[in-house]
């Protein structure tokens, strides 16, 4: 039996130790955060990040091995395995700002283990989405002691999506393992092997350098980000051609080697990682001397921009340039569907954009409301907050699909039409909706990538 512990519980560390908790019941599992008011809410049933099927995981587990704490002292003392998953956000000063990952939360973490492990053996176990090399300098800082603990630095990157992360943590399609080339580092990674192997088959865990399972993890996210951004380019030649970029796509992806997934064209995509990681990995290769290839990663963030701008740039076109004193009201909020978080939501540029119309903006969203309102906080002008569609769209001059949210499938739309200001636009900036049908109702209906359906 192990002492587990993981500091920080945020979108990754709780779900993460919940499912480890879960299936490795003979281990005691600890999560400690600095933030009181997280500890608390995982200690209820009111739990601080939304995501199907996480409650009934944490209410099987909770108090029988899996505990949340705000003491992370105490918590270190006698941890065998420590996850490090506290947050790693872009700088905003600095060498490196708006590019290179912020690391003070981390190196924090690493020297209060530093200062309270007790243990003789302890492995730490570097969960959050790091920049490469820096499990080298946590080593560093970890051996720099004088205490009589021997650490070994483990790299196990999260694969997890928001909204699915249950599902992807209970069939993954693979666990990265990344260790020391040592017999200490070998050690540590088989006994982390061990907790994954309680559920996952031996196949799908892959075992290897620290170095390549950092790395892995920036890749696998700029490219998936990659492929958004190509559709998301071609969506704009097609609406440009009258082709359809949702027929583009399932041909293209019906091509095995190309494949269908990640291949839907939007608003842009957002989320706390995509952006962050391809800045890093675009980082990374400026400073290793090779220019070209970090600004080829550059230009998929610098496409995703364009293309919450383009989105903007439609709007305000198809309302005959002009937006003062017009209600625009945005279905949904959260940078994806089934989940409450905002990080990078396209959301928040496109608000600031149509505040700086003068537009008067109202935003619904089942389940990001309250981090909407954080977001927008700074923001100059008309905001206001639903929890009600219907209110959110009484009067309004033109709605904005933001989120694929499946209840916005569902929602009388004839309701919605008769209370709209007329002409009623429609802009679905994830092509989410049945658009012949709105347009049947009386909406003008603008999708992304294909042609719009009007009657003016
Ligand atoms: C991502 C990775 O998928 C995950 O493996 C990693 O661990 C963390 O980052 P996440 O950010 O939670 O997960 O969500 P994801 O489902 O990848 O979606 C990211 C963004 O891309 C969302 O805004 C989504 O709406 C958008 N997207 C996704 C598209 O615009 N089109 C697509 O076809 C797919
Ligand atoms: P992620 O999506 O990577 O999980 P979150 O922001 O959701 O990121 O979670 C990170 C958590 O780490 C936050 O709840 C934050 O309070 C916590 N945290 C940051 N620094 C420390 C620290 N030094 N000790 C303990 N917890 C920390």
């Amino acid at each position: 039996m192990s002492n587990i512990l993981c500091i920080g519980a945020g979108y990754v560390g709780g779900p993460t130790m919940a499912m480890i908790a879960k299936f490795c019941p003979e281990h005691k599992i600890m999560v400690v955060d600095i933030n009181q008011d997280r500890i608390d809410s995982w200690n209820s049933d009111n739990l601080p990040i939304y995501e199907p099927g996480l409650l009934e995981v944490v209410q099987e587990a909770r108090g029988r091995n899996l505990f949340f704490h705000s003491d992370v002292a105490e918590a270190t003392r006698d941890a065998d395995i420590i996850f490090v998953s506290v947050n790693t956000p872009t700088k905003m000063f600095g060498k490196g700002a708006g590019k290179a990952a912020d690391l003070q939360f981390w190196e924090k973490t690493a020297r209060d283990i530093l200062a309270n492990c007790r243990k003789r053996e302890v492995i730490v176990v570097e969960k959050s989405t790091l920049p490469v090399r820096t499990a080298e300098a946590m080593a560093k800082i970890l051996q720099s002691g004088k205490g009589s603990t021997h650490f070994s630095v483990v790299s196990n990157p999260e694969f997890l999506a928001e909204g699915t992360a249950i599902e992807d943590l209970t069939t993954p399609d693979r666990v990265l393992i990344g260790g020391e080339q040592n017999k200490h580092g070998r050690k540590a990674v088989e006994i982390v092997a061990e907790l994954y192997a309680h559920w996952v088959p031996r196949e799908r865990l892959l075992l290897t350098s620290v170095w390549s399972s950092e790395l892995s993890k920036l890749v696998a996210n700029a490219m998936l980000a990659q492929r958004i951004s190509s559709v998301n380019s071609i969506s704009a030649l097609c609406e440009r051609t009258e082709a359809d970029i949702t027929e583009v796509s399932k041909a293209i992806g019906m091509d095995t080697r190309i494949g269908s997934k990640f291949l839907e064209a939007g608003i842009g995509f957002g989320g706390s990682c995509f952006r962050k990681d391809i800045l890093h990995l675009s980082y990374l290769c400026e400073y290793y001397g090779l220019p070209e290839v970090a600004d080829y990663w550059g230009s998929v963030v610098r496409i995703n921009e364009w293309q919450i701008d383009r989105f903007f740039q439609n709007i305000l076109r198809e309302q005959f340039s002009t937006l003062a004193g017009k209600t625009i009201s945005l279905l949904g909020f959260a940078f994806k569907q089934d989940t409450g978080d905002t990080r990078d939501s396209p959301a928040i540029p496109l608000c600031e954009k149509l505040l700086g119309e003068h537009a008067n903006v109202r935003v619904h969203d089942p389940k990001a409301l309250e981090n909407a309102k954080l977001d927008l906080k700074e923001m100059q002008g008309d905001i206001t907050f639903f929890e009600d569609v219907y209110e959110a769209t009484e009067g309004s001059h033109a709605l904005a699909l933001v989120t694929q949210w499946n209840e916005y499938r569902e929602l009388d739309y004839e309701r919605i039409f008769k209370m709209m200001a007329k002409p009623a636009f429609i802009f679905d900036g994830r092509n989410h909706l049945d658009h012949e049908k709105l347009f049947e109702i009386g909406f003008n209906v603008c999708p992304l990538g294909k042609s719009p359906l009007k009657y003016i």
